[in-house]
């Protein structure tokens, strides 16, 4: 069969936060095309954000359609399709008429914070976290489920629930690929929506109900590599199998090869999100880190922990955009070795408060050190240097938290390719970076899912192998110093917690 495979190929959809992506890989694993569209930001009130989830769905169709053209590649020589998509942002919609009841709530919305602190003085905490690995946070799908739900009731009290389901961005967009006929989710998306039982890998009734979510709206979880359903005829010519669904930083471990315990990936994109293998059993954290599950196939689980950063690449943008301290995200690395330290100033990327390793939704941003010699290039560099701090403090956790001593750390995403800020993140760690050719480790990583599932590719580790490194970068002469600076940088920290009481 390999053969015939040369002609034949596996199609990627990257649902992400900032867009959404179409990438045709061939049997080399190699990428052949792609088409990409930037989705939309609705920003209603400071700190929350909506996506419209019909956007999302028209986007897909449409840089689908544009891969196909650009490669010239026909609907029936993609043998299967995979799915990996930005998590927890979260959505209701009838199914008789396709429509969505309200825009979907996006990860870093923080409308629910209310809801959240309401659970945490009910005395909550302990058993959400004993129960779905997470801790209690807005980021999370449930509290978002339950203001919609609350909305829905509110403002369009007509409404017949019997006919309004729930899902992530993937469920959402299997639904739509398959004629509406399928309404189904993966493991590694449900661990994340705060409903899923880490243990029991099924809804968690007791859940359901402190949530308020009825059990009947909620998709079938299946496992991330198995089939799923078939794309409708209408939509290709042809139906295409669906077999795999993987949040979109699991599906970045898969493609690094992460499968055994301790191998460990970070992916630099708006946030920042580290994730290490734990292998077949539940990993819990007493250090601020989730436990949560990296992909499932058959009856076998693959859990994780993960340190999640909510502000990386977004500070440099800020820089851009906001301070206009700097003309692209490209000319940082220049701007950085212009000078040979921060000059004494520190910053603390608190821009939406902090997720891993501390949690403090009121948290904000700080320049701390600043005197009368502190110049441009200090400050973009302090930016710089506290990304790869910030990443630090999540594996000084992970290696408290666990026998897995980390030993190199596997990178992707955007931020990733500025070697200044791998260089000093080799510094802070100790331990050697290794950043592969291809940077689309998300998209890479749901296509070998679907691809291996249907038996186009046979074996995980010879893909893996056939990887490319592009460089490692080693901890230099300056790793004691960077670690001493750590240190103060903590300090920082600590000033930019509790601002907003
Ligand atoms: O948990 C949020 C994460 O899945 C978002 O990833 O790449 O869409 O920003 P990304």
């Amino acid at each position: 069969p390999m053969t015939n495979n040369k002609t034949k190929y596996i199609l990627a959809l990257d649902l992400g936060t900032t867009g959404n992506r179409a990438i045709i890989f061939n049997h080399e694993g190699a990428m052949v095309g792609q088409a990409y569209k930037e989705l939309t930001q609705y920003y209603p009130q400071p700190g929350w954000l909506e996506h419209d989830a019909l956007e999302i769905w028209q986007d897909t169709l449409s840089v689908l359609g544009q891969v196909l053209e650009k490669t010239r590649i026909a609907g029936k020589d993609i043998v299967a399709i995979g799915l990996t998509v930005q998590r927890e942002t979260c959505l209701l919609w009838d199914k008789t008429t396709g429509k969505p009841l309200h825009k979907a709530i996006v990860w870093q919305d923080r409308r629910t914070s209310p809801m959240c602190s309401q659970l945490r003085e009910m005395g909550k905490v302990e058993e959400i976290e004993g129960r779905t690995g997470l801790v209690l946070d807005p980021y999370f799908s449930a509290t978002k489920l339950a203001w919609l739900m609350d909305w829905v009731k509110e403002n369009k009290p007509d409404t017949n629930f019997d006919n309004v389901i729930a899902g992530t961005v993937d469920t959402w967009m299997l639904w739509n690929l398959t004629g509406r006929k399928v309404h189904a989710t993966d493991h590694s998306n449900a661990s994340r929506t705060m409903l899923m039982n880490l243990d029991t890998r099924n809804w968690d009734e007791s859940l359901l109900d402190l949530f308020n979510i009825p059990a009947h709206i909620m998709p079938e979880i299946k496992p991330s590599m198995g089939m799923f359903g078939h794309t409708d005829a209408d939509l290709l010519g042809v139906e295409i199998p669906i077999t795999a669904i993987f949040g979109d930083q699991q599906a970045a471990l898969f493609a690094h090869g992460c499968s055994r315990p301790g191998l460990l990936k970070c992916t630099y994109g708006t946030g920042a999100f580290l994730i290490v293998q734990a292998g077949h059993e539940v990993m819990r954290s007493p250090n601020g880190l989730l436990s949560t599950v990296a992909w499932t196939q058959d009856k076998s689980t693959n859990y994780a922990l993960e340190g999640a950063i909510f502000t990386a690449g977004a500070s440099i943008q800020w820089l851009r955009d906001g301070i206009k301290l700097i003309n692209s995200a490209a000319e940082t690395e220049a701007i950085c070795h212009q000078v040979a330290d921060t000059n004494g100033v520190y910053f603390v990327p608190a821009l939406s408060g902090l997720g891993a390793p501390h949690w403090d939704m009121s948290a904000r941003g700080l320049y701390i050190g600043i005197t009368g010699g502190v110049q441009r290039e200090h400050m973009v560099r302090a930016v710089l240097e506290a990304i790869a701090y910030q990443v630090k403090e999540v594996v000084d956790a992970m290696n408290k938290d666990s026998d897995l001593s980390v030993a190199r750390l596997k990178v992707d995403g955007g931020a990733s390719q500025n070697n200044f800020l791998m260089q000093f993140q080799a510094d802070a760690l100790g331990v050697p970076i290794e950043r592969p050719v291809v940077l689309d480790a998300t998209a890479q990583g749901a296509a070998f899912g679907a691809g291996l599932t249907v038996g186009y590719w046979d074996n995980y580790d010879d893909l893996i192998a056939r990887r490319q490194i592009d460089r490692v970068f080693e901890p230099g002469k300056n790793s004691s110093a960077v670690q001493e600076n750590f240190l103060t940088w903590t300090r920082a920290v600590e000033r930019a917690k509790h601002w907003i009481e």
